[in-house]
């Protein structure tokens, strides 16, 4: 905070302070003449039921000098005054970097033998796997389902088609470092709107659809220049460019035409965040442990 914010705070709160006072003193004035005869505020209920306008009983005005005198006890043990750190120097950037130290020597402790260990011995372990679980409902769950089976567009990390590659140290490394796919939009290589259903329908038939054998003839020939680079030439992908197998039953976009022309018309980019820099190592191998547990071995 700036200085000039820091001064306009502490005005603002000694001008509080110093209100709330005279506010206190000025209403707790002793008010002339007694009951029954003293000053009323002048509301009038049922004809003839007035109100005596009284101070509030001393214990009570005394209660809220208390909250005064603990607001500047506060202030001189806390921060809050501006930019006065408080007698006590505490901060909550402080306190959450202890608590978060003192939580990873913990786990560090628990877990570090871990480390050293190929992933495999490490998905056999059952308590690293309970572990792993846990990091994947807080971190990953929200995108591939807390079954890990995914959603459209957010791949199923059970059914042991990989993307990128299924062995215990790709998996690692999508998860540490993320991905991004890229996969441009080749309309224009393509061709003309029924050469782009042409492929599509191709691809569709790579997929094990029945489909009109003429389009998918005139398709072969377009996707065997354009899209067999990245898919190969029969359609089963390559785990280094993240282009994934179009002969099997796995689908991260959908298998119905629409999608497929869509995906040819605009391209697909789906990515997968880098958790290396927010999980740490360790936590990084036994989510990653995990995950390699839940698909059918490599
Ligand atoms: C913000 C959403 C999101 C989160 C959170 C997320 N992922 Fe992903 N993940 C994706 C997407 C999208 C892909 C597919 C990337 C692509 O299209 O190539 C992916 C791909 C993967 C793959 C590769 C699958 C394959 O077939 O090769 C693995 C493994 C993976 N994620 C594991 C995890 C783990 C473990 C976590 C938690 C630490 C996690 N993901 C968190 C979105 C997410
Ligand atoms: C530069 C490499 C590259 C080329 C060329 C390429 N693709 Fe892809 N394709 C990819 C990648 C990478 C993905 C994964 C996209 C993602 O995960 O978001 C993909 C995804 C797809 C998918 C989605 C599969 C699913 O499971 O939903 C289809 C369908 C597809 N490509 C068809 C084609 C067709 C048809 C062509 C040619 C017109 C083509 N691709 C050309 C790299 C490529």
């Amino acid at each position: 905070m700036s200085a000039s914010w820091s001064w306009f705070l502490i005005a603002l709160i000694v001008l509080n302070l110093a209100g709330c006072v005279w506010l206190l003193w000025y209403t707790s004035r002793k008010r002339g003449g007694g009951l029954p005869t003293g000053e009323t505020t002048g509301h009038v209920w049922d004809g003839d039921i007035t109100e005596y306008n009284k101070p509030l009983p001393r214990w009570w005005i005394n209660l809220f000098y208390l909250t005064i005198a603990f607001t500047i006890g506060y202030f001189v043990l806390y921060p809050g005054f501006g930019n006065v750190e408080g007698h006590l120097g505490w901060s909550q950037v402080a306190q959450h970097d202890a608590e978060k130290a003192a939580a990873d020597r913990a786990f560090a402790e628990r877990y570090s033998h871990f480390a050293d260990k190929p992933l495999a011995e490490v998905a056999a372990a059952p308590e690293a796997l309970a572990a792993g679980r846990n990091l994947f409902a807080n971190h990953c769950a929200q995108c591939h389902g807390s079954d890990a089976r995914g959603a459209r567009g957010f791949p199923n990390l059970t059914d042991g088609h990989w993307q990128w590659g299924g062995d215990a140290d790709t998996i690692l490394a999508t998860i540490r470092d993320g991905r991004i796919a890229g996969m441009p939009a080749l309309a224009p290589a393509v061709g003309d709107d029924t050469t782009i259903t042409a492929v599509a329908t191709y691809v569709q038939k790579l997929g094990g659809l029945p489909v009109d054998s003429g389009l998918a003839a005139v398709g072969k020939a377009k996707f065997d220049v354009v899209c067999a680079a990245c898919h190969t030439i029969t359609g089963t992908g390559n785990p280094l460019l993240g282009a994934p197998n179009l002969t099997d039953d796995d689908w991260l976009y959908g298998n119905d035409l629409a999608t497929i022309r869509a995906g040819i018309l605009g391209g697909r980019h789906g990515q997968m965040p880098a958790f290396g820099p927010i999980l740490g190592p360790d936590r990084t191998r036994l989510v990653a442990a995990y995950v390699y547990s839940l698909g059918p071995a490599d």
